[in-house]
């Protein structure tokens, strides 16, 4: 038995800016499944944004101005008290990761550089070269070690523990080991990421499977707007590796198969720079009616960055023209890049409240795996990795409070009760299985990008449902040949798997339920944002039979009436 007073599970930013929040007043463990620093917070490449008002044409931007653009860029579903909150701590935070050492890109007075980003009205995202996530998360780890946080590297959280209301701790396994963990606290944060890996197609990191949603579904807490998937426009064919927004904030263009730059036909005024769902419609819509390359990689337009110039990309995009060469051989120097949309971040995830607490006395989260929710339909460019250090820093200071105004003591035999249930199902997942884990999430992804995705139709979504349903069955038929505890990736991948398939079930029953487009979620059978039936987030909570019921919860509104959103 492990014991803190603060267990936080994520080595990413928001787990990591949590734990240098908490760690000078309490005692914090930091669980995470990989090195910190290869959390997928590492590969967020454009920027971080912040109304500094440095670039010479954004001098008059302000909080205000950035919460409008983030609640518009929403499709009017995000929290605006929630949206205020990120947006009134932007420029606080950037300056505090900027005095803690982060080594952001600069204009020729010094200040910090601010790029343009869609769907923003000013140049309002800060960066560092394309390489914005790797030095936040290195400069917080720093500090993080600096101030002595103990971490767990290479632990498998693999059950949150919930009984009698409030939360206890977690299991983890210490995958170096293979010893099972129970681990007491207080408080227990998840900081744990994104779904992306329900989907075959997406920039995220392998290890962005969303179990930390599904775990803390199946422990009680309820999920909110699950189907709310961002697709980003610009994936490199064939690896899907992110081809950062700010290609097209240094000038790219989007290129169809006729040399044409169809962005022109569907928002003259933003082009390259409308938001995300919208582009990534339009260049889905020019490869489904034949204007996109073929490659046997797949379908895709061009991400033309050539009128650039390679000092321009060397100097701003030099990751972006590395991440080319080595993966696909083109120097986008001198060949445009093929890119199709990819799954790119979850909007959905675990309902907490503008505290990061959740309904759980005890159990918090922040970041993309929770939904406070500040992106409501569809997510800004930049606004992410703002949000991650934000809540980090406000659920630390949320902690704070409620341990401080006295928290009960967790207790000690649910966490064994859950060890042991934990221990019955590895050796139910141990042996030789009918199913291999990794066959039937590849299917289940595959099945994912081809019928829940950039456009949807209730058909298309009910074939995926009952593929989900098929693959819940055959998930008891699950098998690890190798018993071995030590590293064993594949048991940590099979009882993943479990929570992945909650994630995908509550994903798909949202989106057959809403029946509108709003954001990302675009039907095409429904082809209209209804604000009369559906401006509401739907909550998704296991019943007592273990199937999902999904009710809804009003969305906060307070300075933006709802409007059509035009570009
Ligand atoms: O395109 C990008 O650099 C991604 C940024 C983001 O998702 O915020």
């Amino acid at each position: 038995m492990i014991e803190h007073d603060i267990l936080i599970v994520g080595g990413g930013l928001t787990g990591l800016r949590a734990a240098v929040g908490l760690c000078d007043r309490f005692n914090v463990g930091l669980i995470s499944k990989v090195y910190p620093v290869r959390s997928h917070s590492i590969a967020a490449q454009g920027g971080i944004n912040a109304p500094l008002a440095n670039n010479p044409d954004s001098r008059d931007d302000s909080w205000e101005k950035h919460t409008f653009d983030t609640v518009k860029g929403s499709d009017y579903l995000a929290d605006q008290d929630a949206a205020e909150i990120m947006c009134r701590e932007a420029a606080p935070i950037v300056y505090e990761m900027e005095h803690w050492g982060c080594p952001f890109s600069r204009l020729p007075d010094g200040t910090i550089a601010q790029r343009p980003f869609g769907g923003a009205g000013y140049p309002r995202t800060c960066y560092s070269a394309d390489i914005t996530g790797h030095v936040l998360l290195n400069t917080l780890y720093e500090r993080a070690v600096a101030k002595g946080v103990k971490i767990y590297p290479e632990w498998f959280v693999a059950a949150l523990c919930i009984e009698d209301g409030r939360c206890h701790g977690v299991v983890a396994m210490d995958t170096h080991s293979g010893e099972l963990v129970p681990a007491r606290a207080k408080a227990t944060f998840f900081g744990t990421g994104g779904y992306g890996r329900v989907y075959q197609h997406s920039t995220n990191a392998l290890i962005n499977t969303g179990s930390g949603i599904g775990m803390a579904y199946k422990a009680g807490v309820p999920l909110k707007d699950m189907e709310f998937v961002q697709f980003h426009p610009t994936s490199l064919i064939g690896t899907n590796i992110l081809m950062t927004e700010g290609c097209r904030g240094e000038g790219a263009y989007l290129l169809n198969n006729q040399g044409e730059r169809f962005m022109q036909r569907y928002v003259p005024t933003a082009m390259e720079l409308a938001p995300r769902d919208i582009v990534s419609r339009c260049i889905q819509t020019e490869m489904n009616e034949g204007r996109g390359f073929d490659h046997p990689l797949g379908k895709h337009v061009h991400l033309d960055l050539r009128h650039l110039g390679e000092q321009k990309i060397q100097e701003r995009l030099p990751g972006i023209r590395k991440i080319c060469i080595d993966f696909i051989g083109i120097d986008p120097v001198f060949e445009p890049i093929p890119v199709m949309p990819g799954q790119h971040y979850s909007m959905g995830g675990i309902d907490v409240n503008g505290r990061c607490a959740s309904e759980v006395r005890g159990f918090y989260a922040g970041g993309e795996c929770s939904c406070v929710s500040v992106h409501g339909a569809n997510r800004l460019g930049g606004n992410s990795l703002l949000e991650t250090i934000v809540f980090g820093k406000i659920a630390a200071r949320a902690i704070l409070e409620d341990l401080e105004g006295g928290a009960p003591e967790p207790e000690t035999k649910p966490l064994l009760r859950l060890k042991d249930e934990v221990e019955a199902k590895i050796q139910r997942l141990t042996g030789p299985g009918r199913e291999k884990p990794y066959l039937l999430q590849a299917e289940l992804s595959a099945v994912m990008s081809g019928k829940v995705g950039i456009f949807r139709t209730r058909e298309a979504m009910e074939q995926a449902l009952q593929t989900l349903l098929e693959a819940k069955e055959r998930y008891r038929n699950v098998g690890v040949p190798s018993p071995a505890r030590y590293m064993n990736y594949e048991l940590t991948n099979a009882l993943e798997l479990e929570y992945m398939l909650e994630v995908v079930h509550t994903t798909i029953l949202g989106a057959l339920l809403r029946e509108e487009s709003r954001g990302a979620h675009f039907r095409l059978d429904f082809p209209d944002r209804n604000d009369r039936d559906w401006l509401k987030h739907t909550i998704a909570r296991m019943g007592a039979d273990g199937q999902p019921v999904i009710s809804s919860k009003e969305v906060v509104i307070t300075r933006y009436e709802p409007k059509e959103r035009k570009y």
